[in-house]
């Protein structure tokens, strides 16, 4: 199966997108991740992305629409995947159903995950993670045993230079201007399930997984 989890900075697409690709042996594909990795390297990719992902602005959709279609074709994708932080604007999602056609494949699922803004800014906040292995902790909602160091490999935590409070303002005004018009393409499409994200973890697990027919 094929799921792509839409929602706003924060709404914990990342997290349930680690939780569902666990359990289901499906490959999480992270656009956000993918780039923080081509930033780090010192790419061609990273240079062009980082001053927009500094900033709360979207990387322009050709740069993520090439990087992207080249994830969802590797046999690791084969399976199964989960998109997470892709598409996020029509033209990526367009791209997005162009590429899968031309492999065979579709999405099956999309999932709108629903938390409100003061929740958001919450969890944005308080987030810490882990640049060794992408690992991601809240400092009160889900804390490291020790404060400040990853529990699987003991590297230092950090925070994401996106997460200073100015550019979280900016984050979520750029959803609400690009990426909400998703809502209705896949609405239309009869693809849409809209789940509450604003819940205990598991909670959301289990609601992702009904609303895709996944649950075991
Ligand atoms: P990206 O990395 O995709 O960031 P984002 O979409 O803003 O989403 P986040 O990673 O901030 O949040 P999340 O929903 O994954 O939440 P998480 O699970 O971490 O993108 C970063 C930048 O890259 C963009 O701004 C843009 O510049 C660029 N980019 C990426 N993709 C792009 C694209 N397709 N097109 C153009 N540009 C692109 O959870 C957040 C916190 O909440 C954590 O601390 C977590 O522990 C906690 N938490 C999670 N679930 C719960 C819960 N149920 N209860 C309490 N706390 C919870």
């Amino acid at each position: 199966m094929n799921v792509v989890l839409l929602g706003p900075p924060g709404a914990g697409k990342g997290t349930q997108a680690t939780r569902l690709a666990g359990r289901r042996g499906w490959a999480h594909l992270a656009s956000g991740d993918i780039l923080r990795a081509e930033v780090k390297a010192g790419s061609e990719l990273g240079r062009k992305a980082q001053g927009f992902m500094n900033a709360g602005a979207l990387v322009p959709d050709d740069l993520i629409l090439s990087m992207m279609a080249e994830h969802v074709s590797r046999p690791a994708a084969a399976n199964g995947f989960v998109l997470d932080g892709f598409p996020r604007t029509p033209a990526q999602a367009h791209g997005l159903d162009a590429r899968l056609t031309a492999v065979n494949k579709r999405i099956d699922c999309v999932v709108h995950m629903v938390v409100p803004e003061a929740s958001l800014v919450r969890r944005l906040s308080g987030r810490w993670y882990c640049p060794r292995d992408n690992r991601v902790y809240h400092e009160t909602s889900s804390p490291p045993t020790r404060a400040g160091v990853c529990d699987a490999c003991g590297g230092p935590l950090a925070q994401r230079p996106d997460d200073r409070p100015e550019v979280i303002t900016q984050r979520l005004k750029t959803y609400q201007e690009l990426t909400t018009p998703l809502i209705g393409y896949y609405r239309d499409r009869n693809l849409l399930r809209e789940v509450n994200g604003d819940a205990a973890q598991d909670a959301v697990t289990a609601a992702i997984e009904s609303a895709c027919g996944t649950g075991a």
